[in-house]
């Protein structure tokens, strides 16, 4: 009885710490992100709209183009058409054409690359992080973030947030957020789904188990096992 109490109390302390991290660091409450690194549409969306909407300032220099069109499923011929600065080449990095001497210049920081962020911060923060930009006078881009207090980034999905729905909208940036998961670790798509299939064999094997040894305590029941005397 102690010891099943010292495990509840163990395994609440540990739900207790996962729920911590749903705050950022200056407490600010993190929205859940609820993306899906299986769903292909959802990347491949996400993938168009960093493109898009990031590349100009930030680089996913772990990244190539054409790991981009194989993992995702895009043709070669599309992602040189939709994803790819003119001039690069399908075994190029996602490099950003910004200088750094530009960016410090513009933003007085330069725009972080952005291959691992989503293991630094997390898919709830960077989630959060662009629906919070609001109205701030007095910063340069005349806009402030609650999560980022004082983020020298513009809020550049602000197009996107007038002309679409709101439930559009967050799709579209749980789609970036998506995206950035996957390329701050890649090996998560293989690794995900073989999760699913190694848990299907355990459970088959469980099944398995369980009639065998139904089998064999058939025999010890009904005593069949012991010698006649
Ligand atoms: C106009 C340039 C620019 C564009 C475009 C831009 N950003 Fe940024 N971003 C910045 C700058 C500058 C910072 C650094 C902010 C700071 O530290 O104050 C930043 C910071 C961030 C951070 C925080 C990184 C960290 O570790 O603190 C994330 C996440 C981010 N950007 C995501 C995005 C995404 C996603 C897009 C596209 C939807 C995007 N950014 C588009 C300039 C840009």
């Amino acid at each position: 009885m102690k010891k099943l109490l010292t495990i509840t109390a163990s395994v609440l302390a540990s739900l207790s710490i996962s729920f911590n991290v749903l705050a950022s660091e200056n407490g600010v409450h993190l929205d859940h992100a609820d993306t899906d690194i299986n769903d292909q549409k959802s990347l491949q969306n996400g993938a168009q709209l960093f493109m898009d909407y990031c590349s100009g300032c930030h680089s996913i220099s772990f990244m190539r183009y054409n790991r981009i069109a194989k993992d995702l499923n895009i043709s070669n011929a599309d992602v040189k058409k939709n994803l790819m600065f003119s001039g690069s080449k399908l075994g190029d990095k996602v490099v950003s054409s910004m200088t750094e001497k530009g960016a410090e210049t513009w933003f007085g920081t330069t725009p972080p690359d952005l291959s691992l962020v989503a293991r630094s911060k997390g898919t709830d923060w960077i989630y959060t992080y662009l629906r919070s930009f609001y109205a701030d006078k007095s910063r340069p881009f005349g806009v402030n973030n609650k999560v980022l207090v004082n983020a020298s980034m513009p809020d550049v999905l602000w197009e996107l947030k007038k002309n679409k729905s709101a439930e559009d909208f967050n799709q579209d940036v749980r789609d970036v957020t998506n995206f950035l998961d996957y390329v701050g670790e890649p090996a998560k798509l293989v690794r995900v789904d073989l999760g699913y299939k190694v848990m299907g064999f355990l459970f088959i094997l469980l099944i398995l188990a369980y009639l065998m040894k139904k089998e064999y305590w058939k025999d010890v029941k009904y005593g069949n096992w012991r010698a006649k005397d």
